[in-house]
């Protein structure tokens, strides 16, 4: 896909109806003939959207009005490519746990939390938020995390977390203020609930500090996975990161995971995590599967925003 398709698929597939700041950014980019050719200049994995959108509202610079946009990144370019090339899309969204819950709440507790791909960890406490399901809440207390369920029932109740741990190339760290204005950058700009969202999650993490480790999901994950107490059930798990892996790596990961003890959750695109027999899913925005141990049970959207069961 050239760079101009991939502004203009981001625009259509994962911005329209989610951020129209983003939608009408990415298109005019997907249009902007000097923009896309300083993108071309860097390797393909760092030509991102959400990338490049996101070092430019960590600098400071406006995403609102792509003309400004334009000219800001034109003239700015040498800070945004240096940038752009140290930094990756981390986004670390709380909400993702609500489509987790479901999962985590029906396995054999307690459990014991390991995440691949963590980025902050803010995904390792699932027990701790409140959650929203339509008319009915589970959990107390902040954030509350608003999910649209569909083909199923909310959860009775939160599942007992005994350990946590996660697994990344490049650990944030949530009592760190440069690394949470990076995640707070990352974040959508109309999305401000997301934005109070994370801050109330890192509170919650900084308060009791997950274990996080700088590693690879495939070489370090044993290592990590067997320092898990026993007498609770072990569960990798990881969302939104298999983008990031290549294809012969995410063989060799499923390979480790299914040799571990307890269970394997992914919450990931099918494109890149593909499944037999897929129902169609609910509507053209970007959806996840979610599965456990190799078994598809739901769509969820990118954010933890829905999930539909089809299992
Ligand atoms: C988009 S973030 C998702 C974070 C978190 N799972 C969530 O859903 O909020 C993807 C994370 O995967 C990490 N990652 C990518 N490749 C990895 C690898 N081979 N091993 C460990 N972590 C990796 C990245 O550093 C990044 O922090």
């Amino acid at each position: 896909m050239t760079i101009a398709a991939n502004y203009a698929e981001f625009a259509a597939r994962e911005a329209r109806g989610v951020s129209p700041a983003y939608e009408r950014l990415s298109l005019a980019v997907s249009r902007d003939d000097e923009v896309l050719a300083l993108l071309g200049t860097l390797p393909p994995a760092k030509r991102q959207p959400n990338l490049l959108f996101g070092v430019v509202r960590f600098l400071g610079g406006p995403v609102e009005d792509p003309a400004a946009f334009h000219d800001y990144t034109v003239a700015t370019w040498p800070a945004i490519e240096a940038e752009v090339r140290t930094r990756s899309t981390q986004t670390n969204e709380a909400g993702r746990c609500a489509v987790l819950l479901p999962v985590l709440a029906a396995l054999p507790q307690p459990l014991a939390l390991l995440e691949v791909g963590a980025s902050a960890g803010l995904c390792l406490y699932p027990d701790r938020y409140a959650y929203r399901y339509g008319d009915q809440v589970v959990g107390s207390g902040e954030p509350v995390i608003e999910c649209v369920a569909t083909g199923m029932a909310p959860p009775a109740g939160l599942p007992e977390v005994v350990w946590r741990a996660g697994l990344d190339l490049n650990p944030l760290h949530v009592t760190d203020p440069a690394d949470v204005a990076w995640l707070d950058a990352l974040i959508w700009p109309e999305h401000t609930h997301r934005r109070a969202r994370l801050r109330a999650a890192a509170a919650i993490a900084a308060a009791e500090p997950p274990l996080l480790v700088r590693g690879d999901l495939v070489d370090d994950l044993p290592a990590l996975a067997a320092q898990a107490p026993g007498g609770a059930t072990l569960v990798v798990f990881h969302t939104s990161v298999m983008y990031h892996v290549p294809a012969l790596r995410r063989e060799a990961f499923a390979g480790v995971v299914r040799a571990l003890p307890g269970h394997w959750i992914a919450n990931e695109a099918s494109d890149v995590l593909p499944y037999d027999g897929l129902p169609k899913p609910p509507g053209e925005a970007l959806h996840n599967v979610l599965a456990l141990d190799g078994r598809p049970l739901a769509w969820s959207r990118s954010h933890g925003q829905a999930i539909t069961w089809f299992a």
